[in-house]
């Protein structure tokens, strides 16, 4: 297989979340302890991509610079690129062009979190090939949702956007795999009736052809979206429980960045020691560094 970069999105309007998105973007706003583009970037990493193009706003893209950095200090490497507007999902892929070059893509979205066994993730990288994998999660609302149908092969049937009447209980997260060739693709999208070029319409091209396959995200999965300030808050609990129950910290990059073998033991010891003393953030670092957690 081709090798794997990762591309985040991180741009939008974020207007459900107004005002908290008036002087920062969605993706900066914490999730109970940690900015929420750490929650998508920790699972990138652990599902073996080392390479991560950040896309956000001409206001916003130097604050995640802030943020993030160039990845250096984590073993890994992030590069940034501004989105002028927000004109669609599927623009990522053409902005993201010559960083892409000719490898597999996993594209997620800044705001979407999974927590669970991310099996489902590798092995759907593992066969994803030239063609495009989307992932189907049952839900109790689906029509609020992009919403596939799929048969026994996973091969995709058909992909709706918020129907009235949906065909099944899966939903489409925020999260996609293409094969090489995917920018050349997105460029021939034309933008949709509200002005944006659409995930789901190059997701149609690759349906057409009988390329789309859909992986299931099994019921032990959480996947929650954090567009509203009701998910935010729902989001913050959830990390919240899991992290006060088990003692681990969830969405933390540097974990997964040590444990995939991207960061040295060293390299975790300075991250230790750059984090501020008094930090539960720090202490955590250092207990992952002392120990095997
Ligand atoms: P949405 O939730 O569809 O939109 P939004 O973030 O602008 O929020 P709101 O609806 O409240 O105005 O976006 C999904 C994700 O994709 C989110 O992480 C933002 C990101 N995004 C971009 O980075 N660029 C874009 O052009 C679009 C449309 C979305």
């Amino acid at each position: 297989m081709a090798h794997l970069k990762g591309v985040l999105l991180a741009g939008g309007k974020g207007s459900r979340l107004y005002p908290m998105t008036n002087v920062a973007s969605k993706q900066l706003q914490p999730i109970f302890n940690k900015p929420m583009i750490y929650y998508p970037l920790t699972t990138m990493l652990l599902s073996g991509v080392r390479d991560v193009l950040i896309i956000s706003s001409p206001d916003d893209l130097p604050r995640f610079e802030a943020l993030l950095g160039n990845g250096q200090r984590w073993g890994i490497r992030l590069e940034y690129v501004v989105q002028p507007e927000p004109a669609g999902i599927a623009q990522a892929l053409i902005l993201g062009e010559s960083f892409i070059g000719d490898d597999s893509v996993l594209l997620m979205l800044g705001d979407n979190l999974i927590y669970g066994r991310l099996d489902f993730l590798r092995t759907a990288i593992g066969q994803n090939g030239d063609g495009a994998t989307i992932f189907a999660y049952r839900v109790r609302n689906p029509g609020e949702y992009g919403v596939v149908e799929f048969d026994g092969d996973l091969k995709v049937r058909s992909l709706e956007e918020k129907p009235k009447n949906p065909k099944s209980d899966w939903a489409v997260p925020g999260v996609y795999i293409y094969g090489p060739g995917v920018s050349r693709r997105a460029a021939t999208l034309q933008p949709s009736a509200r002005g944006e070029l659409e995930i789901t319409d190059l997701n149609r091209l690759y349906l057409a052809e009988g390329r789309l396959r859909a992986q299931p995200m099994g019921r032990g999965l959480a996947w929650l979206d954090t567009g509203t300030p009701e998910n935010l808050l729902e989001a913050a609990n959830f990390v919240h429980s899991i992290e006060a129950r088990q003692g681990l910290f969830v969405g933390s990059p540097e974990e997964a960045a040590f444990r995939m073998g991207y960061l040295s033991a060293e390299g975790l010891r300075a991250c230790v020691d750059s984090a501020p003393i008094g930090s539960d953030y720090r202490a955590w670092l250092a207990r992952i560094a002392d120990e095997d957690v």
